[in-house]
């Protein structure tokens, strides 16, 4: 019987082992997203924050610098090749706060309790409920969770959402949920917050873990 995770999985590395040394370039015009994104973690020094499909790292630099030397920044990533780019990027800053784990989400090692997770631009994540599940057992009680990438644009945004069809074929393995690609993740979380850019186009969620 074939295995309809293991074959999206199997699609999803392929995805990124063609995407990976162009990657941070395509990622370019995203920044300001990203910018956004971490402000709405609201990390405090000595925090320890999930990267959460860290690809190639473009998070690790502000994540870092948010939760200090006395911090953690574990980043969690499947495809060997994007984790390649992200590990040479933590050895070339000597960042000794950065731990890497080249794993599937739901089968990654993760510290106990931590203070928040990220997923930026992660949908194939976000549709997954055994990785959902995974990192949310691994945040404490009040953990920031912050959850961004693209949705389709409501109304009649047709030209908006060719734009989105076409980002989504090259870097997600399913159009699943892209209405609200963030509603399983927010069910598990109290003071949800949805904001949208990019003419509806593209979000930023922040939740809270419940407890
Ligand atoms: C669009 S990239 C986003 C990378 C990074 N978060 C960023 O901000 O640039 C999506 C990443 O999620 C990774 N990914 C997808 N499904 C995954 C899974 N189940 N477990 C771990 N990583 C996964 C992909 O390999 C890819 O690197």
């Amino acid at each position: 019987m074939p295995d309809p995770l293991a074959a999206r999985r199997a699609q999803a590395l392929e995805q990124y082992r063609r995407r990976a040394d162009i990657y941070d370039f395509e990622l370019t015009a995203f920044e300001p997203i990203r910018e956004r994104a971490v402000e709405r973690l609201a990390l405090e020094e000595g925090h320890t924050v999930l990267d959460i499909g860290c690809g190639t790292g473009l998070s690790f630099n502000r994540l870092r610098e948010a939760v200090g030397g006395r911090g953690q920044v574990v980043g969690v990533e499947q495809s060997p090749d994007m984790l390649a780019i992200a590990r040479s990027r933590v050895h070339d800053g000597g960042w000794r706060n950065v731990r890497l784990e080249c794993q599937p989400v739901h089968l990654s090692r993760l510290p106990a309790r931590a203070d928040a997770a990220f997923f930026h631009f992660t949908h194939d994540i976000l549709r997954e409920p055994g990785a959902i599940d995974h990192v949310l057992a691994h945040l404490r009680p009040g953990a920031t969770v912050v959850a961004t990438g693209l949705k389709w644009a409501g109304g009649w945004s047709w030209p908006v959402n060719w734009l989105v069809l076409g980002a989504a074929l090259h870097s997600v393995t399913s159009l699943e949920g892209l209405r609200q690609p963030w509603d399983r993740l927010a069910d598990a979380l109290d003071d949800v917050e949805v904001e949208t850019f990019w003419f509806d186009a593209i979000f930023v969620v922040r939740g809270r873990v419940r407890g």
